[in-house]
């Protein structure tokens, strides 16, 4: 396979529990690697945990835990967290693992040995929540703006690395590469950074203070610098460098950040590169962040995180990440509530989708016996049968630039012609005529195949019409779940949506429906039931078989 998709999240920090901003990067990046596994690339997902440091050791202490079980329960509950949000990443790193610890040793003596490390003293304000020293100018009332903590007052002996050294490199590697970083406000941002002197970078921390870290091949006094140690995991996680995945996957990389940890990927990340004779990564996202209910980024610190399990648990995990996908763009801050995630829901999902696939559902169990119809397509039928043709070629572009809401409302809009068409035809009455049993048929025929596959069609040596929706959604909508009946069959469902809409709490007239909605959700029930024997009977006809991308990851040919 010759196209390559690499995507990593930052590591996250073990000193609390994930939040729903943690979540938004990672969804964004599964969606991503998901989306480029369909299109035929060789795509490899990294998260984890990044547990070394001050920040952390500090933490473990409050808890009253030794540092390292601290971190095995919070990197558990990252690991958690993905599994509930249906996360589809290749490997889960964490920063005290042995495999990442002798990288970052053979990385530190690559570059001590060049003669990029010397050791001096330094004076200067830190931040322990960023984890680095800050300057003057990115204080905000004499705070760190992204903690609203006043920075400590620091001199100690540090090993520092020669960063400025190579920042004119750096700069010249951006203008060349004018998609390196983006969105371009954040490129332009860090070219600006460069216009003046970076220095050099601190990277060692004394061990009398700091004991929490990877000792300094060459001075077991001092620690790795938390920042030089989690970047690195990003190739030791590919088994740097004798491991095949290493070859395969570095440098076609897409690293998927938040904006306040851009100095550190975009600057320290890439002269360390360069320092240790690597080849530099191929790009540098860059998101906004999730604000909380009090207009603050949501952080752990400021205690208005929204926590991912409590949301998954109310709205199921497609809610979540179709809300996140659909309802941010990338690069910019969005504000995140329930009450928008339950409107977002009703308006795309239970509506627009949710209805299409349920009266699609009904009228072919009710009048084809749940059998798919073969179909006789008439000219009125070509328009949806070319729009939904010609979708993936209108998506792919927007997620290649990382307009994820466009391509997810590019989506939705032919969800939206197809219930146009359902409703212009009127299957409904079609059924009421027998003579119209064939046009019948045809109607549901294209409605299902837009909503599944044309795959299953292409199998059956019939041509092709409509990619089919559940593919398309497929990187966003995962929890469909239960597997078909079927004999050997292991095609999940997808788009179970319930019929039913959330309720919103702001809404009065809902809150008086509640009984009502309880009677409606065992309705669900029953509907849901009737759902699986429909996929039971299209999986007799040929539909189940489409390919499980995740395991065997094998690419939907869009040419067939
Ligand atoms: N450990 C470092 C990253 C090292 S990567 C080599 C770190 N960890 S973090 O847990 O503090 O943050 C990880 C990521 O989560 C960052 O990209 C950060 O921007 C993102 N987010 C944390 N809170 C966020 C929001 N409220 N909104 C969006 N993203 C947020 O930094």
């Amino acid at each position: 396979m010759s196209k390559v998709f690499y995507v990593t999240t930052p590591i996250y920090y073990v000193n609390a529990e994930p939040h729903i901003g943690h979540a938004y990067t990672t969804v964004m990046a599964d969606f991503l690697a998901r989306f480029h596994r369909l299109d035929g690339y060789d795509s490899y997902f990294l998260t984890g945990t990044d547990e070394h440091g001050e920040k952390i050791y500090q933490a473990a202490e409050k808890a009253d835990t030794d540092p390292q079980s601290f971190c095995d329960r919070i990197s558990q509950r990252f690991s958690e967290a993905w599994r509930v949000l249906d996360i589809s990443n290749d490997d889960f790193i964490r920063t005290t693992e042995e495999r990442h610890k002798a990288v970052v040793r053979r990385v530190l003596e690559t570059v001590h040995a060049s003669g990029d490390i010397y050791y001096d003293e330094y004076a200067g304000i830190y931040c322990v929540g960023c984890e680095r020293f800050l300057t003057d100018k990115e204080l905000v009332d004499g705070k760190c703006p992204d903690h609203l903590i006043e920075p400590e007052n620091r001199r100690e002996g540090n090993y520092f690395f020669r960063m400025e050294k190579y920042r004119q490199w750096l700069r010249d590697h951006i203008r060349d590469n004018p998609s390196f970083i983006r969105p371009e406000g954040y490129k332009n941002e860090v070219l600006g950074m460069l216009a003046e002197s970076i220095g050099d970078l601190s990277i060692s921390r004394p061990k009398d203070r700091v004991p929490w870290g990877i000792e300094l091949p060459w001075d077991s006094d001092h620690v790795t610098y938390v920042w030089f140690d989690a970047l690195i995991n990003y190739i030791s996680a590919l088994g740097f460098s004798d491991d095949q995945r290493y070859t395969d996957y570095w440098p076609a990389t897409q690293h998927m950040i938040g904006k306040d940890i851009l100095k550190a990927h975009a600057v320290f990340w890439p002269t360390m590169l360069k320092a240790a004779g690597l080849p530099i990564y191929q790009h540098l996202n860059v998101g906004g962040f999730l604000m909380g209910h009090d207009g603050q980024k949501m952080s752990k610190s400021l205690g208005n995180v929204v926590d991912p399990f409590q949301l998954a648990e109310k709205f199921g995990p497609d809610a979540v990440r179709y809300y996140l996908l659909k309802d941010t763009v990338y690069g910019q801050d969005s504000s995140v509530g329930e009450h928008l995630l339950i409107d977002r829901y009703n308006a795309d999902l239970a509506n627009d989708l949710g209805n299409l696939l349920s009266r699609a559902r009904a009228l072919i169990g009710r009048h084809m016996d749940g059998v798919l119809p073969t179909p006789e397509q008439q000219a009125g039928d070509q328009e949806v049968i070319a729009e939904g043709t010609a979708l993936i070629g209108r998506v792919r572009p927007l997620v290649g630039e990382l307009r994820i809401f466009e391509a997810l409302e590019t989506v939705m809009q032919f969800v939206r012609m197809l219930n146009r068409y359902f409703n212009d035809e009127a299957p409904w009455k079609l059924a009421k005529d027998p003579e119209q049993h064939g046009r019948l048929g045809t109607v549901l025929y294209n409605c299902v195949e837009g909503l599944w596959s044309r795959r299953c069609r292409a199998r059956r040596g019939r041509g092709v019409s409509i990619l089919g929706l559940e593919i398309l959604l497929s990187p966003t909508l995962r929890s469909g779940a239960g597997r078909c009946q079927a004999r050997g069959c292991r095609r999940k469902r997808r788009f179970s949506f319930r019929k039913r809409k959330l309720k919103n709490p702001n809404s009065s007239k809902l809150q008086r429906r509640k009984n009502r909605a309880r009677r409606k959700s065992l309705m669900c029930v029953r509907k849901k039931a009737r759902y699986r024997l429909m996929t039971f009977s299209m999986c007799s006809c040929g539909l189940h078989k489409l390919p499980r991308p995740k395991k065997s990851k094998r690419p939907i040919n869009y040419s067939n």
